[in-house]
């Protein structure tokens, strides 16, 4: 059989602010002879699906600064969580057309276990088609972002998140969540209303169609963040109890001024300082002001890590009900990558970012 064309992304420039397409990552055309390429004990596959995470912009750095996430290396393929098809194998797990979930490398075929740097670098698992959800769903809610809501909200805000006995009054906690409507947000909105469906939840996102997604997944109060005034929004509907932090800086700062003592904040991700922004908080001392906690976390590490395991066995049936939902910013062609790996920053994708590399 001829050698069939190979499109690959590579990392080639260490980006100091924003990751340019074809600059800092860059689309590249090889090939691959399909039936010959040796596997080495492995498995050939096609992929089909591979996400984009914002986090990527950590890996893209000096590697000898020390991060937790392992350093892509200036001329390496880009890898993260993708879905795939076995089209050869060596290993006696896997057979032609399994369909598989796995850190993979950003190329339409290859041979895995492959140079994946990842410390994600989970064992190629098997997956199946769920009913009226696409395959890709692996990599958004039902794969790394989702598990990063679950484990956050179910492991440091499932008692935060119950109503509380005030003076003989039942008083039921204010939720914000900034980011509200990525893969991460959504979830987090969808799941805190599964835990307790009179909690009061404030979302902020930077459009009018974020707005309108927030609004269908049960929040509350909603913004675009880049048209009101966060503080404004949290003074009229707050004081907050609980922050899911999605993107720090200034967000961030609005939210400390706008909490009710003893509250509690998930600082789940920077978003807002990734691309080289001052991190400054400047209202750090409400956190003992107001008696404040702050979990941050990694997704699968750490004191809730434990809570991972049963993630899809909560999780699936959920998404099947229709109680946790999903949408994707679906880029055609893994040529698109470099702009996937790129638009997260810019709050240029509605909905989870995938690369769909070949569609199923
Ligand atoms: N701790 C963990 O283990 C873990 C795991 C996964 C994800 N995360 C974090 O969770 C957050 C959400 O992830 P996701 O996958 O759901 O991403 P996402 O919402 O699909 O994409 C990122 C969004 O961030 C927003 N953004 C970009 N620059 C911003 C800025 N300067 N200020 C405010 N918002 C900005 C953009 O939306 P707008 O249009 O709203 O600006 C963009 O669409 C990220 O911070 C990510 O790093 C953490």
């Amino acid at each position: 059989m001829p050698k069939v064309k190979n499109g690959a992304v590579y990392y080639v420039k260490e980006p100091t602010g924003h990751i340019v397409p074809g600059e800092h990552v860059k689309y590249v055309e090889e090939e691959i002879d399909l039936e010959n390429v040796p596997l080495g004990g492995g498995v050939l596959l096609k992929t089909l699906f591979l996400s984009s995470d914002p986090y990527l912009i950590y890996r893209m750095r000096d590697p000898s600064i020390p991060m937790f996430c392992p350093p892509i290396l200036i001329g390496d393929v880009v890898d993260n969580a993708g879905v795939g098809r076995v089209l050869r194998s060596d290993d006696p797990n896997f057979e032609e057309g399994d369909l598989v979930y796995a850190y993979l490398e950003f190329r339409e075929y290859h041979v895995y276990p492959g140079k994946i740097s990842h410390m994600f670098k989970f064992p190629l698992t098997k997956i199946e088609r769920l009913p009226n959800l696409p395959l890709s769903v692996y990599v958004g809610t039902l794969g790394m972002p989702g598990t990063t809501a679950y484990q956050g909200l179910k492991g440091f805000a499932g008692t935060a998140l119950q109503p509380k006995e005030v003076n003989g009054k039942t008083v039921q906690p204010t939720l914000f969540v900034s980011g509200g409507a990525g893969p991460v947000g959504t979830f987090v909105i969808e799941y805190a209303r599964q835990i307790n469906p009179c909690v009061k939840i404030i979302a902020s996102a930077g459009s009018a169609k974020k707005v309108d997604i927030m609004r269908s997944c049960g929040a509350d109060v909603v913004f675009n963040y880049k048209e009101e005034r966060t503080f404004d929004v949290l003074r009229r509907e707050g004081p907050i109890d609980i922050y899911w932090d999605n993107v720090a800086g200034p967000v961030l700062d609005d939210a400390l001024l706008n909490f009710n003592r003893d509250g509690l904040i998930i600082a789940c991700g920077a978003i807002s300082q990734a691309s080289g922004a001052d991190s400054a908080v400047r209202h750090f001392e409400e956190i003992f002001q107001r008696n404040l906690s702050v979990k941050g976390f990694i997704v699968y590490t750490g004191e809730t890590a434990h809570l991972c395991g049963g993630f899809h066995a909560e999780a699936v049936p959920l998404a099947l009900a229709g109680k946790i939902t999903s949408r994707e910013h679906r880029y055609a062609g893994l040529r698109e990558a470099p702009r996937a790996l790129a638009d997260l920053h810019h709050g240029a994708n509605t909905g989870k970012a995938v690369v769909v590399v070949h569609d199923e």
